[in-house]
């Protein structure tokens, strides 16, 4: 059925002026883009978003790579799109994403001790209506 999902190109890729081809594909591939912001989240944001990663080992990192600078924030919209979106995101490691995906083309293993994957994408509906909750309050 036709699903918003939260969608961020992460520093990385809006550092490396990816912005544009990200979205590219989001909407060549047939989805809306309802909603658009950029912003430089704050850790209160972040820690929001990535409760479910509290603890992990590389839970500081991640605040401290997704708070390092401006992030775009997208809703997109479509039939199927949270899965869609992960399906065109490509696996969390850009090593091994699947040529095709944006992290399989785009995304550069930094050997850092978070993975800076370009891109964010909602992983079910229930966290996807909790993200947009945080991002487009
Ligand atoms: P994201 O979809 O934003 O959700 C959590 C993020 O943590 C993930 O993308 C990666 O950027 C990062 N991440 C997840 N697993 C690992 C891991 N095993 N090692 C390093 N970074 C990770």
């Amino acid at each position: 059925s036709t699903e918003q999902t939260l969608i961020l190109v992460k520093p990385d890729g809006v550092a490396r002026g990816l912005t544009g081809e990200i979205l590219r594909r989001v909407e060549a591939k047939g989805y809306t883009i309802s909603g658009l912001r950029m912003l430089t989240p704050s850790r209160e944001l972040l820690a929001a978003h990535y409760e479910e990663h509290e603890g992990k080992p590389f839970y500081e990192p991640l605040i401290e790579f997704m708070s390092s600078g401006p992030v775009v924030a997208v809703r997109a919209e479509g039939e199927r799109v949270i899965e869609g979106f992960r399906s065109i995101a490509g696996a969390t490691d850009p090593t091994v994403a699947a040529p095709g995906t944006i992290r399989g083309d785009l995304g550069r293993d930094w050997g850092l001790a978070v993975q800076q994957n370009l891109v964010h994408g909602s992983d079910s509906t229930l966290s996807a209506e909790r993200e947009l909750g945080l991002w487009f309050a």
